[in-house]
């Protein structure tokens, strides 16, 4: 039975649908509020919280489609794509989850009767394998679901035993295999043949029992759970009776489309496959907010755009052509995930932008780096020549990498790393996504939040952190945690609140707030003592949270004003609210005219005044994207999420703070707008009295300077442009009247003229005439004289300038680069030019006048000498 891939994404939904499972969106795949994962790369990571008991849900049974990527990080596939017939920097994994609902028996029962029943699949051509001391599963599969023994594989490796990251949910688990066939290549799992492509697994059932502590301990999980995933294309490939997952119908289309784009009929080619597997990565990655970049998650992306336009220059594109595909992913997948047809506009624009820059230097180092493959002696490219090619030409090792790959040949890793780590490259490696928080998220606790509507309350102190280390009580700086508190933590680009926290035995002045896990943590100075388990009472600083309050509102209306200006296309690309200020980055790729500038602002004071009363609502994620409510893609949505309305303009998922109505906004002033990266723009703007003083400044100027230019306000524009017309017909008159006085004093300057046995001379001191003007003075004075020669020099703010210059008829006779340097060199300087006429400068004032002087002794001398 051949199915499509969006088929079968429906009818596994539906299956465990009937089996009482809540359909949930695929998260993004930029994890929100995790620093230990770099892209999202299982379905179970958006529930982490839920295997953790951290966070409760209205519903105990789960299944999804999560988008994937794995490049970069622990789980990291980049290196295979193209090599294999089942790797992929994306992939979409079908999951079932419960949490501490059902435990293995009806996960192997649920996944077993998914493939044979609903889809059909021989039970022949199935095996499975199991951690090797888990005798449960084993006895299940083989007793309760009845696969003959033989075929049950015990397994003791970390195949079989599943964690997210180096810390986190994880547990034994048990694998599901596909076997395509004697005719292909390869062994069942544990076998030495098993890297073969002809045992293929395609489920993990994980047994979630485990919480992993960073220093390797094994904590127990509230509740027994699971986490399956199934990868789709994988898959896909088995009911299309194909084995590699790039010949199921969404891959063929693209591949299609890439060969037509590029202009190649050889449809086999590798290099097709690494830009229909790196076109889904690319273009999911900026969907959910990642641009391209040099360091962390821009940087992978940077790194997988380049590699699959170089596989495109391999096949003979001769254009910009990468881009040109997102059409075809479009209509492949836009369907199941509506953001990524949303944001078309934008992924191809960035896509675009990304391969103009590289393909600038692309064939220049594919010539240098193939020169150097030519010559090479022995089977390793260089570490410093890997390291020109990424910093002169944009490589990235592993693009290197992969050319090398393609001859047989490896790179020298380590001597790239050591001449990167020379250059103290700006790149920052992924891994700084690494567990440095570890120890500080071990924090366990959940803190309620109550500043929704309260500044002050009381609370009882649970933990107190000081260097990363628990401890009893604190007197200095300290990281204090609070059963209830309303501070609000930094998040969703609002600023932490600051305040008190006060016990009867001391004082803590609260310098930020931030989140640490689900616990809320208070950075605080103390004076006196802080101990845990005191009671404290709790006082924010009310001022400084109206302020944020208003531009974190202010920042809603200015996203929604955008859009209806700007157009559907501007999405929220990064934002910062403090008590100063709001920041709002934005997805545009033109400069915006200072007539659209006053049409947003405009439009957000209308609103202001408007004063709608602001309301909020928590809702099902689903219901409130219908809803029509802006989600932001790369942010990590709870279940129940809160939606921020302000009358009929502004519907936002947001956590923050917000005015009770708009009108307490006050005003809007834009601050400043202008482009950070390509296709991203910023404006900044003040709200409530920070906009009014900033107006009142401008205000106070335009007042100073209408009062400089002895006017009013209304008539200084008038002014100022009568002002500058009438400097600009002063500057015109002052030139000619130099030019005249120039004239004037070259005549004047005549009457200097002596003879010297037969050759006239002038020698004059110029003061007063401007240098620039010598040299024109000179052709006048030459002309005037007809023959004869010039010497003219003057001095002007410490510095000497000299000018000589000797008529046609008698260069044969006096250089005037050489009577020029005689006078320079007594000035401290030295010149050039022609024998007609020479320039110089000099640094000593003090003897120009003794220069000049000696002119005519070097005319005598001269012509002594012929
Ligand atoms: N989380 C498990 C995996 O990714 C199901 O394989």
């Amino acid at each position: 039975m051949v199915r499509s891939t969006a088929d079968l994404r429906r009818s596994f939904f539906e299956y465990f649908q009937k089996h009482q499972h809540q359909l949930v969106s695929s998260s993004s795949l930029v994890p929100h509020d995790d620093p230990t994962l770099l892209f999202t790369n299982a379905g179970m990571n958006q529930f982490k919280d839920v295997f953790l008991g951290a966070e409760q849900r209205n519903y105990t049974r789960a299944v999804s489609s999560q988008r994937c990527v794995r490049a970069g990080g622990k789980h990291n596939d980049l290196e295979n794509v193209g090599y294999t017939a089942r790797h992929h920097t994306f992939f979409e994994m079908l999951g079932n989850f419960s949490f501490g609902d059902y435990f293995k028996e009806y996960a192997i029962k649920f996944a077993w009767e998914f493939l044979t029943v609903e889809l059909g699949l021989d039970k022949e051509k199935l095996l499975v394998t199991v951690y090797f001391e888990d005798d449960e599963a084993f006895d299940i599969w083989e007793n309760k679901i009845g696969v003959p023994a033989d075929r049950i594989i015990r397994i003791s490796t970390s195949d079989n035993f599943w964690s997210m990251g180096d810390t986190g949910p994880c547990g034994p688990c048990s694998e599901i295999f596909y076997d395509h066939g004697e005719h292909i290549w390869g062994g069942p799992p544990g076998s030495p043949e098993e890297d073969g492509d002809r045992f293929i697994e395609i489920w993990n059932l994980v047994f979630m029992q485990f919480n992993r502590q960073a220093n390797g301990d094994m904590l127990p999980l509230p509740k027994p759970s699971i986490d399956t995933g199934m990868g789709l294309e994988r898959i896909s490939a088995i009911l299309q009776n194909v084995h590699s997952n790039y010949e199921i119908d969404l891959f063929q289309s693209l591949i299609a489309s890439a060969a037509k784009i590029v202009g190649t009929e050889d449809l086999e080619n590798k290099s097709l496959r690494v830009i229909a597997d790196h076109i889904r990565s690319c273009s999911f990655l900026i969907c959910d907010g990642v641009m391209p970049s040099n360091e962390g998650r821009g940087y992978v992306l940077r790194r997988i755009i380049r590699r699959a336009v170089r596989h495109g220059y391999k096949l003979g594109a001769d254009d910009i052509f990468f881009y040109k595909l997102v059409n075809t992913l479009v209509q492949e997948m836009g369907e199941a995930f509506p953001e990524l047809k949303q944001q078309q506009a934008v992924v191809e624009k960035v896509l675009k932008v990304e391969e103009e820059q590289f393909s600038k230097t692309l064939a220049r180092g594919m010539a240098i780096l193939n020169d150097a493959l030519a010559e090479l002696s022995g089977k390793q490219v260089p570490g410093e020549l890997v390291f020109k090619l990424y910093d002169t030409y944009g490589f990235p090792a592993d693009l290197t990498n992969d050319v090398a790959r393609e001859q047989d040949l490896t790179i020298d890793e380590a001597g790239f790393e050591a001449a990167m780590a020379k250059q103290k490259s700006k790149s920052q490696s992924a891994s700084k996504f690494g567990a440095d928080y570890a120890n500080v998220l071990s924090v366990e606790h959940k803190t309620e939040f109550t500043g929704y509507s309260e500044v002050t309350g009381s609370s009882t102190v649970i933990d107190i952190i000081v260097d990363n280390e628990a401890v009893k009580e604190a007197n200095a700086s300290a990281i204090i945690i609070l059963e209830e508190t309303p501070f609000y933590a930094e998040s969703g680009g609002q600023t932490g609140d600051t305040g008190f926290i006060n016990s009867n035995s001391g004082k803590a002045k609260v310098l930020d707030t931030v989140k640490l896990g689900q616990a809320f943590a208070h950075t605080v100075s103390i004076d006196g003592v802080i101990k845990v388990g005191d009671k404290v009472e709790l006082v924010v600083d009310r001022a400084r949270r109206d302020r944020i309050k208003a531009n974190h509102s202010a920042t809603h209306l200015l996203h929604a004003a955008l859009r209806q200006v700007l157009g559907e296309h501007v999405m929220q690309k990064g934002s910062l609210v403090d008590a100063e200020k709001l920041r709002f980055d934005f997805s545009h790729f033109e400069s915006i005219s200072s007539e659209q500038l006053i049409d947003i602002e405009n439009l957000v004071n209308a609103e202001i005044r408007l004063n709608h009363a602001l309301t909020t609502q928590l809702m099902d994620l689903d219901e409130a994207k219908e809803s029509g409510a802006m989600a932001l893609f790369g942010e990590k949505y709870d279940e129940k999420v809160r939606v921020v309305k302000m009358g009929e303009f502004s519907t936002e998922l947001c956590g923050g703070t917000h005015v009770a109505r708009t009108g307490d906004i006050g005003l809007l002033k834009i601050t400043s707008e202008g482009g950070i990266a390509s296709g991203v723009r910023r404006i900044e703007a003040t709200t409530g009295q920070m906009a009014q003083d900033f107006v009142n400044d401008e205000s106070n100027k335009l007042h100073h300077i209408a009062s400089l230019l002895k006017s009013d306000k209304a008539s200084v524009v008038e002014k100022v442009s009568s002002a500058l017309q009438h400097t600009k017909s002063l500057e015109k008159e002052l030139e000619q009247l130099k030019q005249s006085m120039a004239g004037q004093k070259s005549k004047d300057i005549m009457s200097n003229v002596v003879e010297v046995e037969g050759i006239k001379l002038l020698v004059a001191n110029m003061q007063g005439v401007e240098a620039k003007a010598l040299r024109g003075m000179m052709d006048d004075l030459k002309n005037q004289m007809q023959s004869g020669v010039v010497a003219l020099g003057l001095a002007n703010e410490g510095k000497v300038s000299l000018i000589a210059g000797v008529t046609k008829d008698l260069v044969g006779q006096f250089k005037a680069g050489e009577l020029v340097n005689h006078m320079a060199s007594q000035v401290g300087g030295k010149g050039g030019g022609r024998p007609d006429m020479a320039q110089a400068g000099g640094t000593q004032p003090e003897n120009l006048d003794k220069a000049l002087a000696s002119v005519n002794t070097w005319l005598e001398n001269n012509m002594k000498k012929e």
